[in-house]
């Protein structure tokens, strides 16, 4: 019986090696799960003590290079999640690819860290969820919230935003409570959002997928006002100048944010590693630079 298990085995193995050879990732992963399926024979205990002790000499080997330990990184790509509806940060590119300071800061970061760095395009608010699934982490000037907090951990703060608020030129809107009972546009699942919903009293919400649709409406006279972040929200506004105004939320009362790379909840090796090449990204004067090209050029 256990022959048979064996051969079985064997015949499993030879057969995802084969289907493996595509080398494409899925493939590999269903064949590796097989393998898994087949353990506790005593071949599959061999290769165990052997898997273990190869492990040993690879962490031998990581710990002197410091090279890729977590799983995020281990397949030497990066995958990254952002909405490229938000310049500076991240938008499309004339030649259709994401581009703006956050692509340019994490492919930074992928070098660093001896990485390639994919970036998937998809909705704000499909990120947080979908990193440890179809992302690895995400980069879309991403506010550290409590909340969010609750599903992923975030990397240390690159930097500092508040919401803004667009209006029509000659509005008379101008405090936090001018806003009361206001039709507002916000981009949905964001902090812009989550002010407009839950801090102002009796407003009514327009929620986009993307933030330039609100803004959009605020010119055809469908919403009040926008609320977002201060350099898209000033992007935005300069492309429809003398029509629309972009008014600081501190004079809204609005608090301060910080922007942070949302990363997988408990992969403390990604953390550090991110972490790492984030600072000697800011102490080598790279950083400054890609503000200076991305967000000061606006
Ligand atoms: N900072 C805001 C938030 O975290 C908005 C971010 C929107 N980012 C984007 N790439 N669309 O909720």
């Amino acid at each position: 019986m256990k022959k048979l298990l064996a051969l079985l085995l064997a015949a499993v193995m030879t057969m995802s090696l084969l289907t493996a050879c595509g080398s494409s990732e899925t493939t590999a992963d269903a064949g590796n799960e097989e393998t898994q399926a087949e353990a506790g024979s005593e071949e599959a205990d061999a290769g165990n003590e052997e898997a273990q002790a190869d492990a040993e000499a690879n962490a031998e080997e990581a710990a002197d290079a410091a090279s890729a330990e977590t799983a995020a990184l281990s397949d030497g790509v990066l995958t990254v999640g952002t909405n490229a509806e938000f310049p500076p940060f991240e938008y499309v590119d004339d030649n259709g690819e994401p581009d703006g300071f956050d692509i340019a800061l994490i492919k930074a970061i992928g070098e660093k860290l001896g990485v390639e760095v994919e970036v998937e395009n998809m909705e704000f608010a499909s990120l947080v969820s979908s990193i440890g699934s179809k992302i690895d982490v995400a980069i879309a000037g991403m506010t550290v919230t409590e909340e969010r907090q609750q599903s992923v951990d975030f990397s240390d703060a690159y930097y500092e935003a508040v919401q803004y608020v667009i209006l029509p030129a000659d509005s008379e809107i101008a405090t936090a409570q001018d806003l009361e009972g206001k039709t507002i546009g916000v981009q949905l699942g964001t902090t812009g959002d989550f002010i407009a919903t839950d801090d102002i009293a009796d407003t009514t919400v327009s929620q986009y997928n993307k933030g330039v649709d609100a803004v959009n409406d605020l010119i055809n006279g469908r919403v009040d006002c926008v609320i977002i972040d201060k350099n898209p929200a000033l992007v935005f506004a300069s492309k429809f100048e003398g029509q629309l105004i972009a008014l600081d939320g501190a004079q809204f009362d609005f608090s301060t944010e910080e922007y942070a790379i949302a990363m997988p909840k408990g992969d403390a090796d990604l953390a550090e590693q991110i972490n790492a090449a984030l600072a000697e990204i800011k102490a080598d004067g790279t950083f400054d630079e890609l503000v200076k090209t991305y967000i000061e050029a606006e």
